[in-house]
């Protein structure tokens, strides 16, 4: 099991408020971790530092380190639009651009400068295999993405993400708009992401972290309260804060 990202001694401040307190953690490669704790405890603002999406918020003032493949992405030279091609995400609610199916598809190529018709035909023939929607959508490629259902816009959002080649895939609650059917949907497609990618997946519903994870990361107020394999963090966690979450006594 190789170490994909590696944090040290993470903080993260949104002006004077302390959001995240002296992280420390590792992404494995080709597995899936699970961010989980209550509303407002920083998961997704860690799930953010890994591509530095926090950069993006005015106000934020992160210390620390962050390892890919062992390079610190907070080195200032760090080429951003690099890293987030590398790291890319999934978020809460299907973002699809106001284009075609097939155009939201090709976006991130064509932004690169592919423009060969034949590549983005197969790309996208092979993006939407990538989210078992080939089937479904092959011949609705010119209907407006916004116009498919929830649960087909994130699995879009997702085959978008793979059309650029990414090596992990954050994913910030990404079931929470859908029911339970579609949740299923979209977990059966993360065990078939992890033969590829490192995914992290943000998550308040414990029964997934359960289901879908490999290590999970318990977050309260900023701090990380305990990491480790999934099925010891469930039946067997060391900190009394985690066994009352988990047990759903707060949160
Ligand atoms: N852009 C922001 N500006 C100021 N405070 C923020 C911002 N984003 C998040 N916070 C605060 O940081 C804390 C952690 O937020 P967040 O990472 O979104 O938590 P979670 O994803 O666990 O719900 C919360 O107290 C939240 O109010
Ligand atoms: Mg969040």
């Amino acid at each position: 099991m190789a170490d994909k990202i590696v944090v040290k001694n993470l903080f993260v401040y949104y002006g004077k408020f302390q959001a995240l307190k002296e992280i420390n953690l590792t992404f494995t490669d080709r597995k899936i971790t699970a961010l989980i704790g209550p509303s407002g405890c920083g998961k997704s603002t860690l799930l953010r530092t890994l591509n530095r999406m926090n950069d993006l918020i005015k106000g934020v003032k992160v210390e620390g380190e962050v390892y890919l493949d062992g390079e610190n992405i907070y080195l200032n030279n760090t080429n951003l639009v690099e890293l987030r091609k590398k790291v890319g995400m999934v978020f809460q609610r299907p973002n699809p651009f106001p284009l075609t199916v097939f155009d939201n598809l090709v976006y991130g190529l064509r932004v690169r400068g592919t423009n060969n018709n034949r590549l983005l035909k197969e790309i996208v023939e092979k993006s939407l295999n990538n989210v078992w929607l080939w089937d479904e959508l092959k011949d609705k490629l010119k209907k407006p993405a916004l116009s498919l259902s929830l649960e087909q816009q994130q699995r879009l959002c997702l085959a978008r993400l793979l059309a650029v080649e990414p090596e992990v895939i954050l994913m910030d609650e990404p079931c929470s708009a859908l029911d339970p059917i579609a949740t299923g949907k979209i977990e059966e497609l993360m065990f078939e992401l992890k033969k590829e990618y490192t995914v992290v997946i943000v998550t308040h519903n414990m029964q997934q972290a359960a289901r879908v994870s490999d290590f999970s990361g318990f977050l309260l107020l900023g701090d990380l309260i305990e990491f480790g394999e999934t099925g010891k963090i469930f039946t067997a966690p060391k900190d009394e804060r985690t066994q009352d979450y988990i047990t759903g006594r707060f949160g």
